[in-house]
């Protein structure tokens, strides 16, 4: 049985394929079109996903959208009678979304077939139910308590639900306005952070920060029993789009969230790409705590109405992950698995899986272990484009491959690599990466001048050997999807030098050898050569989507300083292509 589950006309469209119950193939339409979380139509997705499969549309059982537009109606329409101005937006909206609804036609125009020869049936799910299913269905878990919290989606910013067996039953809601996504978003664009995906950024800047602002940006939001309020006077009235715009190309771009009550409180807010002062640091600061001390709130009422020590977690605020590494020392659960694409790109995981478990009511019996459900290229189709590029390179056995990474990247080098299948969801984890000395002095610097180009107060990232990982990290919970971050153990901060934030924390991804065999012997390689089972690891691209086929590789090695590529067995270094 094949589902297709899409998530289209939303930021980060994508699609994803489960055969017989397990997801084979995913990928967000942004690494095909190279568009930044490109919210048209994912027709490259969808056709990525049939390719790998060997299918034909017209072989598709069920196709599941992560999207419910008839979701909360009541909800929708209490909001608009209260806000009669925007009753015209709000019709203007649905009468937009109405064509997004013939998916039948979408799919038939983008895949070039007669409408009439797709038998496919159609399921629209509520936003944040896909959320969650797409963290509980692939979980080991036959029981847990379900969490979703982003910026809005159906009109609902939070959900907490009871997962057991096939059944997600919902058991809270906060409705729109209320939105702690809205709320972080707000204070970025304050802050001079104005682009979709920019909250990510501005976490790292947290760590730099005082509690100045805590109190009177703690009035922003209210806690109360087992959900919050925010003061709107702070926030502009929320408006059709939710506070987002998709442009006629497919691009996402934010509409402003703050209103002048900001301004009066706390003064001109900063532009962007100007002098960041330690007014925006502290808040930064203070933005992360009160963030924090809504979600534990929230998770502490959740495992109230559904006591249970595991966490099934997704949606945008679930990829904050200094909140993720806290929650165990403020809330009862023990285990968290969060969907590695948290963000909306993971709504078509989570729709094609609710549909096959809940409303097919088929047997649970797959797991996501790892990430890697992108596209994979041949040693041929690689060796062609290093011969285009006209690169000198050289072909290696696996365990020269690996000696002789693992000595470049302990000499100092940069190395760019390239290996397998791509990974699902934000993070490079090892397959489309960039990799560097986690321990040496200026690092962090130099990979910023070379490459990435970073603002100086982002942290890069420690991917370490899973067992390893307690001696190292004040946390032992695996992090192997890059979404937690714990204290680095005091002993070790000088070997961790490159990836020690100013708080000496480190957004860790624990590799065992099960998930990456290849990613993990590296590591074991360099820890041979240096004694440090860990290696800087940041996502192979240069103000971009991540590199997805190897001729954006060859192209992001060849017009940056990058010192070598390893793409495939291929090796290629920068001084024998002068
Ligand atoms: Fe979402």
């Amino acid at each position: 049985m094949l589902i297709l589950g899409l998530n289209m006309f939303h930021a980060d469209a994508s699609a994803a394929l489960v055969q017989d119950g397990e997801v084979v193939f995913a990928i967000a339409e942004e690494r095909l079109n190279r568009i930044k979380h490109y919210a048209g139509f994912p027709s490259l997705a969808i056709k990525a996903c049939l390719d790998f499969a060997g299918a034909k549309i017209t072989d598709v059982d069920h196709v599941a959208i992560g999207q419910d537009s008839d979701a909360n109606r009541a909800e929708k329409v209490k909001y608009a009678l209260a806000n009669p101005a925007r009753i015209l937006n709000f019709i203007r909206l649905r009468q937009r979304k109405q064509p997004m609804r013939d998916v039948r036609s979408l799919l038939a125009k983008a895949l070039d077939v007669d409408p009439d020869v797709l038998r496919f049936r159609q399921h629209h799910l509520e936003h944040h139910i896909a959320h969650i299913a797409s963290a509980y269905y692939c979980s080991p878990w036959e029981k847990a308590a379900g969490f979703s919290y982003d910026g809005s989606g159906d009109f609902v910013s939070t959900m907490m639900a009871r997962c057991e067996g096939n059944h997600i039953e919902v058991v809270d809601r906060v409705f729109l306005p209320d939105s702690l996504g809205s709320f972080y978003t707000m204070i970025c664009e304050f802050i001079g952070y104005q682009q979709y995906g920019d909250e990510g950024k501005v976490m790292g800047l947290a760590s730099y920060g005082k509690d100045t602002f805590c109190k009177p940006l703690g009035d922003v939001i209210g806690l109360r029993k087992g959900s919050f309020n925010l003061d709107l006077d702070f926030f502009k009235a929320l408006g059709s789009n939710q506070g987002m715009q998709v442009l006629p190309d497919g691009t996402v771009q934010l509409a402003r969230h703050f209103s002048p009550a900001m301004v009066k409180t706390f003064g001109t807010p900063r532009e962007p790409h100007t002098e960041i002062t330690q007014r925006e640091m502290d808040l930064a600061y203070a933005m992360q705590s009160r963030f924090e001390d809504a979600f534990f709130h929230l998770l502490n009422q959740l495992h109230r109405r559904v006591p249970c020590e595991d966490l099934a977690m997704a949606g945008g605020c679930a990829l904050n992950s200094v909140a993720n590494g806290k929650l165990f020392a403020h809330t009862p659960f023990r285990r968290t698995w969060i969907q590695p694409a948290a963000g909306d790109e993971g709504l078509a995981v989570g729709a094609a899986l609710h549909t096959y478990h809940a409303i097919l009511n088929q047997p649970r019996r797959f797991e996501m272990k790892n990430s890697f459900l992108g596209p994979e290229f041949s040693d041929a189709n690689i060796e062609s484009e290093l011969k285009k590029a006209k690169l000198c390179y050289r072909k290696l056995e696996r365990g020269p491959l690996l000696d002789t990474v693992a000595q470049e990247i302990a000499n100092g080098s940069v190395v760019g690599w390239f290996q397998g299948r791509m990974e699902w969801g934000p993070r490079a984890l090892g397959n489309r990466s960039i990799l560097a000395h986690p321990g040496l002095q200026g690092m962090k610097d130099v990979l910023n001048a070379r490459i990435k180009q970073r603002e100086w107060f982002r942290p890069f990232a420690p991917s370490i050997l899973e067992e390893r990982q307690p001696d190292y990290f004040e946390h032992d919970h695996p992090s192997p999807f890059m979404l937690h971050v714990y204290k680095i153990r005091p002993e070790k901060r000088a070997q961790l030098s490159a990836v020690n934030h100013v708080d000496d924390t480190g957004r860790l991804q624990s590799v065992s050898h099960e998930e990456n065999p290849l990613y993990y012997k590296l590591i074991r390689a360099f820890e041979r050569k240096t004694g440090i089972p860990v290696i800087l690891n940041t996502s192979f691209n240069e103000n971009e989507p991540i590199v997805c086929e190897p001729h954006q590789a060859i192209d992001c090695f060849k017009r940056t300083r990058m010192d070598v590529l390893a793409i495939g067995p291929y090796l290629s270094a920068k001084t024998e292509n002068p």
